[in-house]
C-alpha cells in the first residue's frame, strides 16, 4: 500500500487505473523511449491496448530491445512530424486515451540541432491536437512538457502552474511554446458546450527523471553508471544546479492518475499539472552525484568550467496542485529514487538479470508496497 507524505492511502488510487485502463484503447507516443518503455509495461500490466507511433530506438540494447516492447503493443515506427500519418493512425485505432511523450528531449542537443527540436516538439504536439479534432468518440488526451517550461528566474522559490511560460535554450522554448499550443486546441476545439464528443486534454509537466534504462547521453544518471560499470572516471559540469529529481514510477502513477481523473470529470482535470518532488527534496547536480556513491562505487572529478552551453542553475517544481487536487503524492524521496536506479541499473548490468524482469518487479512494488 502507498503511502502520501500526510499518511494519506493510495490502494483506491491504484485500483482506480487498474479499473480505468482495462481492456481501453491506449495510444502512446515516444514508446520507443526512456519513459515511454516504464509506460507501455505499466500500461500493459494495467490490461489496456496499446498502439505506440515512434521513431525506432536510438540504441541497440535500448530498454524498448530488452523489453520487448513489440511483443507488447501495436508498434508503429513512423515520425511525429508527418501530419497524414499520425493522423491516420490515431483515427483508425480510435483511442480512448493518447499518451504523447515523443519528443527531442534532450537540452544540450537542442543547441546543435533547434529546428530538428522546434520541429519535433511543436510540430508533433500540434499533429497529435489536431487529430484529436478528428476523432469521434470521447478521449482523454495526456501531452507530456517538461518542469523547463517556465520562464526560469534563478529564484528559489518553485514554480507553480500558473507562473509565465519561457525558456533560455531551444529544448525548453519548444516546450513552452507546446503548453501554449495545447492551451490554444483545448480552448479553440474542445471546450464549447455543444461538442458532440468529451475531449479532455492535459498537460504534464515532470520533474528530472531517472530509473533503471535509461542510456541517453548528456543525462547524468546514464552518463555515471556508463562510468562506473567501466571503472571509469566521469566529468560532472554544473555541479550546482539544482533539479527536482525523481523516478520515474512517480510521474508515470501521475499521468495514469490524471487520465483516470479526466475520464470522470473533464472539464475538472483538462490543465497543466506539476509532478516532481517535494521541493525541499530537490537536489544539486552534486548531492546526486554524492547519494549515487553511496549505492555505486566511482570516481568522478567536478569540471565547472565557463563557456558552456547555458542550462538553468536553480529549478524547483511546486507540487501542491497534484496533491491537493489529484491526491497525487511522491512515493520516493530523491534518495529512494536513486537507490531504486542503481538497484535497477545494478542487477541488468552486474548481475545480468533481464530489463523486463526488473521493470516488472519494481511496478509490483510500486503498487503493493
Ligand atoms: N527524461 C526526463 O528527465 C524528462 C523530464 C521531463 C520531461 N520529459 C519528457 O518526457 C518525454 C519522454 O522523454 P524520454 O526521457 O523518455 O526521452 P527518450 O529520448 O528516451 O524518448 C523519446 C521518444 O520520442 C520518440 N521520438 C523522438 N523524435 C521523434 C520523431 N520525430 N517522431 C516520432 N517519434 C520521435 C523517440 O523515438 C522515443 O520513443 C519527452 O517528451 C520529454 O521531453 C522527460
Amino acid at each position: 500500500m502507498l503511502l502520501g507524505k500526510n499518511g494519506k492511502m493510495t490502494r483506491d488510487q491504484i485500483q482506480l487505473i487498474h479499473d480505468t485502463y482495462a481492456g481501453k484503447k491506449v495510444f502512446l507516443t515516444g514508446h520507443t523511449g526512456f519513459k515511454g518503455s516504464w509506460l507501455l509495461c505499466w500500461l500493459r500490466h494495467l490490461n489496456a491496448i496499446v498502439k505506440g507511433y515512434s521513431l525506432n530506438p536510438d540504441f541497440e540494447n535500448s530498454l524498448y530491445t530488452r523489453i520487448d516492447g513489440d511483443a507488447r503493443c501495436q508498434s508503429v515506427i513512423a515520425d511525429i512530424r508527418d501530419t497524414e500519418k499520425v493522423r491516420e493512425e490515431i483515427l483508425s485505432f480510435k483511442p480512448d486515451f493518447i499518451f504523447h511523450l515523443a519528443a527531442q528531449p534532450l537540452v544540450r542537443y537542442s543547441y546543435q540541432e533547434p529546428v530538428e527540436t522546434f520541429n519535433t516538439n511543436i510540430m508533433g504536439t500540434v499533429h497529435v491536437l489536431d487529430a484529436v479534432r478528428y476523432l469521434n468518440q470521447d478521449c482523454s488526451v495526456i501531452l507530456i512538457t517538461t518542469d523547463k517550461v517556465y520562464e526560469n528566474q534563478e529564484w528559489i522559490y518553485p514554480y507553480r502552474e500558473h507562473e509565465p511560460l519561457g525558456g533560455f535554450d531551444p529544448y525548453s522554448a519548444s516546450k513552452g511554446a507546446c503548453e501554449l499550443i495545447i492551451n490554444s486546441y483545448r480552448r479553440s476545439f474542445f471546450q464549447s458546450d455543444s461538442k458532440d464528443f468529451e475531449k479532455a486534454i492535459a498537460s504534464a509537466r515532470a520533474g528530472n527523471v531517472i530509473g533503471g534504462g535509461d542510456w541517453a547521453s548528456d543525462r547524468i544518471i546514464p552518463d555515471l553508471v556508463r562510468a562506473f560499470s567501466k571503472h571509469e572516471t566521469l566529468a560532472i559540469r554544473n555541479s550546482f544546479a539544482v533539479r527536482p529529481w525523481q523516478h520515474v514510477l512517480d510521474p508515470l502513477f501521475g499521468y495514469l492518475l490524471l487520465g483516470a481523473k479526466m475520464r470522470l470529470a473533464p472539464s475538472r482535470f483538462s490543465e497543466a499539472w506539476n509532478f516532481g518532488p517535494y521541493a525541499e527534496d530537490s537536489l544539486t547536480v552534486r548531492q546526486l552525484v554524492e547519494l549515487t556513491q553511496k549505492y555505486w562505487q566511482g570516481e568522478v572529478v567536478y569540471m565547472d568550467e565557463k563557456n558552456q552551453p547555458h542550462e538553468a542553475g536553480l529549478l524547483k517544481l511546486d507540487i501542491n496542485k497534484a496533491i491537493t487536487k489529484l491526491g497525487w503524492y511522491p512515493h520516493f524521496s530523491s534518495e529512494q529514487s536513486i537507490q531504486k536506479t542503481i538497484e535497477w541499473y545494478k542487477a541488468v548490468i552486474e548481475v545480468g538479470e533481464p530489463a523486463h524482469v526488473w521493470v516488472e518487479k519494481q511496478i509490483l512494488q510500486y503498487e503493493n508496497q
